[in-house]
């Protein structure tokens, strides 16, 4: 496999996609958000003429839709030579990855690919020897390096998106093990306060609601986790309508959902109630069989984090007397005493694998800071470990928003600076 040439028939030959002629469906979907991305634009207009990244292989695990498609194009723009990879089996989105590959950027992904398949393409993205990385949820980084310890060398940093990736990644830091510097974009302010909140809030409900096609109005949502994602679930939810129930375990979360206005209950007593149950804990067996027990008859379980394991289908399956596909991707589980209970998009990421992902315009935040942070990680010369964004470069993503957004604010003055830098007040009378 070549990867040298570059061309068009190179990088069709070199890629592993479901099906090349579906590319001009892809272009579409990439043109359609790209007008929404103000940040991005401007972005991979300052990248073509400065080319920060000329010489660079850089690999992209993450779902695989539009939005991640232009971002993927944006850092080819800054002179990269671009492969993409999933970081989920069900989250590709078959015609956009064709329509990346039409574009000259190598993909290994396709919807729906089995375990196997999965980390056969992850394999295949780290044969193309990457320099720098960007990840989602870790698989990237961390076959890298239970795999691959001698590739690490080559690599001069990356960036994490999402909060189980930097639970993963500090987890490795601990254990001294991480060979290169990974910036924790998830955990800057203009991400995780918009993209976890308002992207995860409105897409998940798009994905349950475009999936399921009924009422949120009137009915009984138990969010499971009340970190930055599952405040933006109980949100939307509360604002389709729903009663809101939050499960949680950290009591310092569990006190601002009570404050918030919502139920606060343990899971056990919650399941009684629910119609709709979302977990977004990052954590694992968080609905097990003692709640599937006491359920209502229709009850609609999604996930909406990161992995498929924070609702037990295996413990599911065993209960069930039939399993059968109800509709696109709504699994109906029939239990002993009839009830029925359904499981959304195989318990992964609901937004994702059941919708188009965040909205365009939260994305554009997202993937402007993941831009910013790959130059920084590549320019700069951090120490093996996980870093945080700088302020100044989070900073900016929020004013080049509010500038896209139309919103003026108003400045500090030289005064006003001095007077918060100061501890004597000796101006202010008593
Ligand atoms: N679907 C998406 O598009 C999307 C977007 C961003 C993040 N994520 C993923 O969503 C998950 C949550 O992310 P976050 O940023 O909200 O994290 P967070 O750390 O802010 O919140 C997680 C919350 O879950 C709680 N929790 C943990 N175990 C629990 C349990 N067993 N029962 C009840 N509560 C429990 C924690 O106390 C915490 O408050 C992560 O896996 C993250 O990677 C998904």
């Amino acid at each position: 496999m070549s990867h040298t040439v570059g061309t068009e028939i190179d990088v069709v030959a070199a890629s592993r996609i479901h099906n090349y002629e579906l590319y001009p469906d892809g272009l579409q979907k990439i043109a359609w958000v790209k007008e929404r991305m103000p940040l991005l634009r401007s972005l991979e207009e300052q990248f073509s003429k400065e080319q920060p990244f000329a010489g660079q292989n850089v690999v992209i695990c993450l779902h695989l839709e539009a939005k991640t498609a232009y971002l993927a194009k944006v850092v080819k723009a800054g002179g990269a030579k671009v492969a993409v990879v999933a970081s989920n089996p069900l989250s590709t989105q078959d015609d956009v990855v064709a329509g990346l590959v039409h574009d000259g950027i190598y993909a290994y992904a396709w919807y729906g690919a089995t375990t196997e398949e999965y980390n056969h393409h992850i394999q295949a993205a780290l044969d193309f020897h990457p320099t720098l990385v960007i990840d989602d949820g870790g698989d990237l980084v961390s076959t890298l390096h239970r795999e691959r310890l001698a590739q690490t060398a080559e690599i001069k940093g990356g960036c994490e998106e999402t909060t189980t990736g930097i639970l993963r990644l500090r987890a490795m830091e601990e254990q001294g093990v991480l060979k290169f510097p990974m910036i924790a974009v998830n955990d800057a302010y203009s991400k995780y306060l918009f993209d976890n909140r308002y992207g995860t809030g409105q897409s998940v409900w798009d994905g349950i609601m475009r999936t399921t096609n009924l009422v949120v109005a009137g009915k009984t949502a138990v969010v499971i986790g009340y970190g930055w994602c599952g405040k933006g679930v109980s949100l939307r939810a509360a604002a389709l309508g729903a009663k809101v129930i939050v499960c949680e375990v950290d009591p310092i979360k569990a006190l601002e959902a009570v404050m918030d206005g919502y139920a606060v209950m343990p899971m056990v007593e919650a399941a009684k109630h629910g119609d709709f149950f979302i977990t977004v804990t990052g954590d694992k067996d968080c609905i097990v069989g003692e709640h599937f027990d006491v359920m209502k008859d229709g009850a609609i379980l999604a996930n909406a984090g990161h992995f498929d394991v924070e609702i037990s289908i295996p413990a599911l399956r065993e209960r069930a007397v039939s399993v059968q596909v109800a509709r696109k991707n709504v699994e109906e589980f029939k239990m002993q005493d009839g009830r029925k209970i359904y499981l959304l998009a195989e318990g992964r990421l609901v937004n994702l694998a059941a919708g188009d992902g965040h909205p365009a315009e939260v994305m554009d935040m997202t993937f402007a800071l993941q831009a910013l942070a790959l130059r920084y990680v590549h320019e700069g010369s951090l120490t093996p470990g996980v870093h945080r964004l700088p302020q100044m470069l989070d900073e900016q993503v929020a004013r080049m928003r509010l500038a896209a957004t139309g919103v003026k604010i108003d400045e500090l003055s030289t005064e006003q600076r001095a007077y918060l830098a100061s501890w004597g007040h000796e101006d202010v009378a008593p």
